[in-house]
């Protein structure tokens, strides 16, 4: 087992773990944002760098730091190693310059977006954000894709985490688009709009941390907060049948993959389940979801924030 000290709190773990994974086992706010990590998703991370931490000791035999900030996703632990996250102006320094660049091309349309509410990047921005941009240039823009009749692709809003992309290739049996070009030119694409013919291609929605890929059938019919999840499940010939739906009053809006602490669906579900089971009698419910802690849906998150007493010396930094 190695030791690993992140923002004061020290914890074991095997072999191999990665700091984001040891600090989600410690828990509560010390834990790194994440928006293309995806723990059921095998090769996801080291695209978006907003979960860069600060390595003060590399081990307990070499206790050198690391030169630069790293991507916690990315980075194995090693015994003895000492991190610094929210205990470190630099790496809030380098999560606001982050978020800055993602916002430099995406749109701020939060208000007619169906994602906001549970929106990675909105939770990033109200925490990390300013209240201005100080890019000039004009902003990227893709033209509109139709990638069928479940799914509403916006390509102006992606961040080109390949989240999608991984779904696809792992739940499915027939990825169809990618990520092509490189730096500024990067876009989502080649036969997108055939994504739609897979069974469990509406998991991209479930996994896409932005609203770039959000559910037609949903589409503008509410907001997030003014509904109430609960989970059920119902016995699925295609998928485990756990799921989250979205009532308002006795009316199901949507169905979703439940998302853990961290906005991630380990049961993924099938379409059937997602877009075409929308009444409560196709359901048994279990009891009222839990919600992600981060989401904008939890009433007063944002004025709330508990910080630990080991953080103290920076609540000035983080207020
Ligand atoms: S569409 Fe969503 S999940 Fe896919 S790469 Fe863009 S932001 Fe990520
Ligand atoms: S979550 Fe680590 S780089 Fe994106």
């Amino acid at each position: 087992m190695f030791k690993v000290t992140i923002d004061n709190q020290s914890i074991e773990v095997e072999a191999g773990t990665t700091i984001l994974q040891a600090a989600r086992l410690i828990g509560g706010d010390i834990v790194p944002p994440a928006m293309c990590y995806h723990s059921e998703l095998k090769d996801s991370g080291g695209k978006c760098r907003t979960c860069m931490v600060k390595v003060v000791q590399g081990s307990e035999k070499d206790p050198r730091p690391m030169p630069k900030l790293v991507a916690s996703c990315r980075t194995e632990v090693m015994d003895g190693m000492v991190v610094q996250n929210i205990t470190s102006p630099e790496v809030i320094d380098a999560r606001k310059a982050v978020v800055e660049f993602l916002l430099i091309n995406h749109p701020l349309d939060c208000p007619v977006c169906d994602q906001a509410g549970e929106c990675d990047l909105q939770n990033l921005s109200y925490e990390h954000g300013t209240n201005a941009s100080r890019y000039e240039e004009e902003k990227r823009t893709y033209d509109k894709i139709d990638i069928g009749d479940k799914i509403q692709f916006h390509p102006n809003r992606c961040i080109l985490c390949y989240r999608c992309v991984y779904a696809a290739d792992q739940l499915t049996d027939n990825r169809v688009h990618g990520i092509l070009y490189r730096g500024e030119k990067s876009e989502i694409s080649t036969f997108v709009h055939q994504a739609i013919e897979n069974d469990f291609s509406g998991n991209m929605i479930d996994v896409c941390p932005v609203g770039a890929l959000t559910d037609k059938t949903f589409r503008f019919k509410n907001r997030v907060w003014f509904l109430k999840p609960m989970e059920a499940h119902r016995n699925c010939t295609k998928c485990s049948g756990k799921s989250t739906i979205w009532f308002r009053g006795n009316e199901v809006y949507r169905v979703t993959g439940r998302k853990d602490t961290y906005g991630e669906v380990h049961d993924f579900i099938c379409n059937e389940c997602r877009f075409d089971k929308k009444q409560a009698s196709d359901w048994t419910i279990e009891g009222p979801a839990t919600i992600v802690p981060s989401s904008v849906l939890n009433q007063n998150h944002y004025k709330n924030v508990v910080i630990p007493s080991v953080i103290n010396p920076i609540k000035e930094t983080m207020e």
